[in-house]
């Protein structure tokens, strides 16, 4: 006979203890899971550190080896790449992109020396390179989708021929996947990947990061006519089913935390690897918070990671990548 006034089923008992905890949990963050981002700067010297990301720094060519070390040793599996370029190379038409000796090219052919094993993403956008800030060139005071291809295709061409692995277009221009990827396959870069930033969304997140590429004073206006709407998700996938058919290997969703539920319903789907950017403003949270004592750094750290597993990730970029890397081979 039961007693009614207990519960028959009772989920707490898989909780009792940290073994069975162990045995019945759905997901794990693995090293494996793990892309960091890591900003180049210009000239010589210490690494200089980003005022809204704690933690975070910009590294000289000349400093990149032995910041790159300890990820390396880590088993980190990749690093994005992302350069701060001095006022003076910058332009309306973001030429320094195409630039075969730009930081990114040549951070690239260091590290395909010093680090064989370490998978290389190169973003290709213009921003870091335009005087005006935003990803493409603009035309008639609009951001001009055909014309800005045209220099992201020569932007991913030299980044691919330095030894970047996975091309990762973050502008948002319509087409661009199908035509960057028919430039690498005519110029025999067959292995080259993309992973497509294919559901960007124009965020308030991004703020940091561009403090830390020295944008944030320069942006003229915002990127609302070619980042994605925060209201919509339908569009998204969408997006998504556009830049698989013109030939993305890998799918990410971005900004991360806010948006769980596009990764969700990508994953569900597309049959295709799907990544989230947890970006810089999800990142200078946490970590203000943890610097206030109001929040426990490496927990907060951990779960926020493990929530991208649960919502179907199946990798994250992210700035806490040698932080966790450290906590999960302990
Ligand atoms: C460039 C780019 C941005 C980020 C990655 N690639 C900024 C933007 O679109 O304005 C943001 C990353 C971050 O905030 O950590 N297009």
């Amino acid at each position: 006979m039961t007693d009614s006034r207990f519960p028959q089923t009772r989920l707490r008992r898989n909780r009792y203890d940290a073994w069975t905890r162990r045995l019945v949990a759905e997901n794990k963050l693995s090293v494996d899971d793990l892309i960091w981002p890591i900003f180049l700067r210009d000239g010589t010297g210490d690494p200089t550190e980003v005022s809204s990301m704690p933690g975070v720094q910009r590294v000289t060519l000349g400093g990149l080896a032995a910041h790159v070390e300890t990820a390396a040793n880590l088993g980190i599996p990749a690093i994005a790449l992302f350069p701060v370029t001095p006022p003076e190379r910058k332009d309306a038409e973001g030429t320094e992109a195409g630039n075969p000796n730009n930081l990114i090219c040549s951070a690239a052919r260091i590290l395909k020396r010093e680090f064989p094993e370490i998978g290389l993403i190169g973003d290709v956008a213009l921003d870091p390179y335009t005087d005006h800030g935003h990803d493409g060139v603009i035309r008639d005071g609009y951001v001009a989708n055909d014309e800005s291809i045209e220099v992201l295709c020569r932007q991913a061409l030299v980044q691919a021929e330095s030894g970047i692995d996975i091309i990762a277009p973050s502008d948002m221009m319509d087409g661009r996947i199908g035509a960057i990827r028919r430039m690498l396959d005519q110029s025999g870069l067959i292995h080259t990947r993309i992973m497509s930033y294919a559901a960007k969304y124009a965020s308030a997140f991004y703020g940091p990061f561009r403090d830390a590429l020295g944008n944030a004073g320069s942006l003229k206006g915002d990127k609302k006519t070619y980042q994605m709407d925060p209201a919509n998700s339908d569009e998204a996938l969408r997006e998504v089913a556009l830049d698989i058919a013109e030939g993305a290997d890998m799918i990410m969703v971005k900004p991360g935390m806010p948006y769980l539920d596009i990764i969700r319903r990508v994953h569900d789907r597309f049959e295709v690897p799907t990544f989230a950017y947890q970006v810089s403003g999800e990142y200078a949270m946490i970590m203000a918070a943890a610097r206030n004592g109001w929040l426990d750094e490496e927990r907060a750290m951990m779960e926020s990671l493990l929530a991208f597993k649960r919502a179907g990730c199946r990798g994250v970029l992210t700035y806490f990548a040698p932080a966790a890397a450290k906590v999960l081979s302990r």
